[in-house]
C-alpha cells in the first residue's frame, strides 16, 4: 500500500535531514556547498508547500490541543533564511552562522512536527484520510518540485 501522509512525511524529513548534514560537510569548499545548499533549499520550500497543501490545510483549526498556524509561522521563518542565505552574497563569516540558525530551526521544526503534531493528526484524521492525504501531498510535492526556484537562488 502507499504511504499514507504522515509516512510520506517522516520520509522527507529524514530527506532534508541528509541534506542538512550534506551542506555541513561541505566544509570550505564554496562550490561545493552552495551547490548542497541549493539542493537543500529547494527540498525544504517543496516540501513545507507540499505539506501545508495537503495536512495543515486539512488540520487547520481541526484539533483543539495544537495550534497549526504556529507551524506555518516557522515555514515563513524557515523561508526568510533561506531568502537571506540563497537570494544574495552574505559576508563568508555570517553565512555559517545565518546557516546555524536555519538548521537549529529546522531540527526543531521536524522534531516539534513528529512528536507533537503528528500523534495529534493521528488521532484526528481517519485511515481514509490519512491515504487520500498522502496521495495529495505526493502530488502537491511533484508539483512543488517541478518549479523554478532560481528567483530564491542566486548564489
Ligand atoms: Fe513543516
Ligand atoms: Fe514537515
Amino acid at each position: 500500500m502507499a504511504d499514507d501522509i504522515f509516512q510520506a512525511v517522516i520520509k522527507d524529513h529524514a530527506t532534508i535531514r541528509v541534506l542538512m548534514k550534506a551542506v555541513d560537510d561541505c566544509g570550505k569548499d564554496a562550490d561545493l556547498r552552495r551547490e548542497a545548499f541549493a539542493n537543500l533549499a529547494k527540498a525544504l520550500i517543496a516540501h513545507a508547500k507540499a505539506e501545508e497543501r495537503s495536512l495543515y490545510d486539512t488540520m487547520l483549526g481541526e484539533s483543539p490541543s495544537h495550534d497549526e498556524s504556529l507551524h506555518i509561522a516557522e515555514h515563513d521563518a524557515i523561508s526568510e533564511l533561506i531568502h537571506t542565505l540563497g537570494g544574495k552574497r552574505e559576508a563568508p563569516t555570517d553565512w555559517p552562522a545565518t546557516f546555524l540558525q536555519l538548521k537549529t530551526l529546522v531540527k526543531r521544526h521536524l522534531d516539534e512536527e513528529e512528536n507533537e503534531l503528528f500523534p495529534v493528526g493521528q488521532h484526528l484524521l481517519t485511515a481514509d484520510q490519512k491515504i487520500r492525504l498522502g496521495e495529495l501531498y505526493r502530488a502537491a510535492k511533484a508539483d512543488e518540485d517541478s518549479k523554478d526556484r532560481s528567483d530564491i537562488l542566486v548564489l
